[in-house]
């Protein structure tokens, strides 16, 4: 049995959570397979948003079981926080929460490598969700990395001080002030530590494996967004893991082969939390209305998100990159009662037009060709059907399947799951 794979096109929080929650009706698992507590997905049923770091978006199904992959990282006192604050709703985690043995963990030390590299870098930071991603992945693919597995193992305190005290060294070096108190941040991880040995830890391609000879349905969770891919993305602007489909396959040990559907989803506009080039960024009154009305602030750090025009340059490259088969379009609601929509469709470079991602998109080197459509006045947030939406709005999502020669199969005018509109 094929697994499916949903990916964000952009620069992350393109609505993820929410989609993944409402397809997991469709699907027998639901995994995730790279990033960690940098991700921030947010579903909302019932009148409650929930946002979710670590654990996969299917887990308020009653039935669905949800995998943590050998691609993810871990910051077990994140994770036992979030377990914690969903206490309140019935879900037996001991059944439906599986871990890989194979992720990787965040050690607090860590968090304070990203602290420190980022006030070392001043003016060029990355911007980081200062989580601990960056140092994490760089154990990981360095060698030193410790696994989920590790902590069943006798010596896991020795292999974790080893590592520690290599950090401590590094933090040194780093000659930056940073305040913390490392008993205090080892208590608690310590303590969330016993925490997660308490749940499932299992061999998670294995299970996927039996799984895909059961013909169980699969469908495999990203985080970030492609062009914050640490290959393809706006590199050094981008996170440490790859957000692309073949993350998928190396974060959970599917083969590429048996890889169906790939579900890519894109807001209606753009949004940029952290550093980095963004041809289309806006810093007029219609940037100003977009981060208003779609609430753009990091679900993770609450910080504002940069907003700008849709770039079907940069979404062309995605769907190339990740062999996109189906488009989910979000938030189409959130520019109701523009009076015009710009879409960008070619960079403007010192050697004419180009309408490919090319190595740098700064400022100097591109700048954004547009065309231009009619706005829409009507609010599309309580409309339950396509034949309903404006005509404005049907030739917008048209021009865009055209020009991304890829059907737009979900449009979503609204956070909550009964906001989704099948074509
Ligand atoms: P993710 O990281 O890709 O899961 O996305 P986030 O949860 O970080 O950000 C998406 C935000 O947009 C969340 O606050 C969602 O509740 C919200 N959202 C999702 N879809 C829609 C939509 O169609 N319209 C509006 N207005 N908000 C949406
Ligand atoms: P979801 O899954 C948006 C951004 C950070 C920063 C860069 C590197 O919710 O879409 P990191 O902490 O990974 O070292 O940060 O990547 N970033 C995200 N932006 N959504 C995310 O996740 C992100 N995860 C990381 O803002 O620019
Ligand atoms: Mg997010």
């Amino acid at each position: 049995m094929s697994v499916d794979l949903l990916l964000g096109l952009q620069w992350g929080d393109e609505g993820k959570g929410k989609i993944v929650d409402v397809l997991t009706q469709k699907y027998d698992i639901i995994a995730r397979f790279q990033g960690g507590p940098n991700a921030g997905h947010t579903l909302k049923f019932d009148g409650i948003s929930h946002v979710l770091h670590t654990i996969p978006s299917g887990i308020f199904h009653p039935s669905a079981i949800n995998i943590i992959g050998n691609g993810v990282v871990i910051d077990p006192v994140i994770f036992k926080g979030e377990i914690d604050k969903l206490a309140a709703f019935d879900i037996d985690f001991s059944e439906k929460l599986l871990i890989s043995k194979k992720a990787h963990l965040i050690l607090p030390t860590h968090r304070l490598l990203d602290a420190a590299s980022e006030t070392a870098k001043g003016k060029a930071k990355i911007g980081s969700t200062l989580k601990g991603i960056g140092p994490t992945y760089m154990d990981k693919t360095g060698r030193n990395g410790i696994r989920v597995g590790d902590i069943l193992l006798d010596d896991w305190k020795n292999r974790y001080s080893t590592l520690r005290d290599k950090h401590l060294g590094m933090l040194e070096n780093y000659k930056v002030a940073l305040e913390y108190d490392l008993n205090d941040l080892e208590k608690i991880f310590f303590e969330s530590i016993e925490h997660l040995k308490r749940l499932k830890l299992i061999d998670s391609e294995d299970y996927l494996h039996q799984a895909q000879k059961n013909h169980k349905k699969i469908l495999a969770e990203g985080a970030q967004g492609s062009l914050l891919d640490v290959d393809f993305g706006t590199y050094p602007f981008v996170t440490s893991s790859t957000t692309t489909a073949a993350g998928a396959c190396t974060g959970l040990g599917i083969a590429p082969n048996t890889v169906g559907d790939v579900y890519g989803i894109f807001k209606a506009y753009t949004t940029r939390v952290g550093s980095g080039p963004f041809p289309t960024e806006l810093f007029d009154g219609y940037g100003e209305t977009m981060g208003r009305v779609g609430m753009e602030f990091g679900a993770t750090t609450g910080r504002a998100r940069r907003c700008g025009w849709i770039d079907l340059v940069a979404l062309k490259y995605a769907i190339r990159v990740n062999g996109v088969t189906q488009l989910m379009m979000m938030k189409g609601d959130v520019l109701s009662g523009f009076d015009k929509i710009k879409i960008c469709t070619a960079y403007k470079t010192s050697q004419g037009e180009i309408e490919h991602f090319p190595f740098s998109i700064e400022p100097e080197n591109v700048k954004p060709v547009y065309t231009e459509m009619a706005g829409w006045k009507e609010d599309l947030t309580q409309m339950t059907k396509e034949e309903e939406f404006p005509k404005e709005f049907n030739a917008y999502i048209s021009y865009l399947e055209k020009e991304l020669e890829t059907p737009i199969k979900i449009v979503s005018v609204g956070p909550d799951r009964k906001q989704t509109i099948f074509r």
